[in-house]
């Protein structure tokens, strides 16, 4: 059997709302690896942006969540890594697009500019929503062409 595996991480300002999902995904059946941080004490957004990136790759995992002050800084350090889609989304209609268009991975999500029972409907549409595929399919493998040709 397949093991389905959710990785989770955050820094400092996003470690309340990393429980609260962690807490919710938890119920999914899914195998939950959550990389911290796990208090208030400050911390390095990249390192755990490039730590989930890492973990998420290495491990094969089905989704990320990934959580700071804004969902800026932590998803712009997790899409320098190969293979990874992470996306910034504030409402749930970004989130359902980000999945069926683009393919995404990873959803990162701010602690200091989302509403709470809003970022929770978020993660469940994540979850929930395929990728559409067809004509999205080209144009999502060409996000890691860089330095390629891009033309067809
Ligand atoms: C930390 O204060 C804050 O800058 C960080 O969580 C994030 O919002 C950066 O993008």
């Amino acid at each position: 059997m397949t093991i389905k595996t959710i990785i989770l991480a955050s820094d400092h300002a996003g470690h309340l709302l990393k429980n609260i999902i962690c807490d919710r995904v938890t119920t999914k059946g899914y195998e939950i690896i959550d990389l911290g941080t796990n208090n208030s004490d400050p911390v390095d957004y990249p390192d755990f942006g490039h730590l989930a990136a890492e973990e998420f790759i290495r491990r094969n995992a089905s989704f990320g969540f990934i959580f700071c002050g804004t969902g800026i800084g932590i998803s712009m350090a997790a899409n320098k890594h190969n293979g990874i889609r992470a996306a910034l989304c504030n409402d749930v209609n970004s989130t359902k697009l980000a999945r069926s268009h683009n393919d995404a991975n990873i959803l990162a999500l701010g602690e200091r500019v989302i509403d709470v029972e809003i970022a929770k409907e978020c993660v469940d549409v994540f979850i929930n929503t395929p990728f559409d595929g067809g004509r999205h399919s080209n144009r999502v493998k060409k996000i890691d062409l860089i330095n390629r040709e891009r033309v067809n």
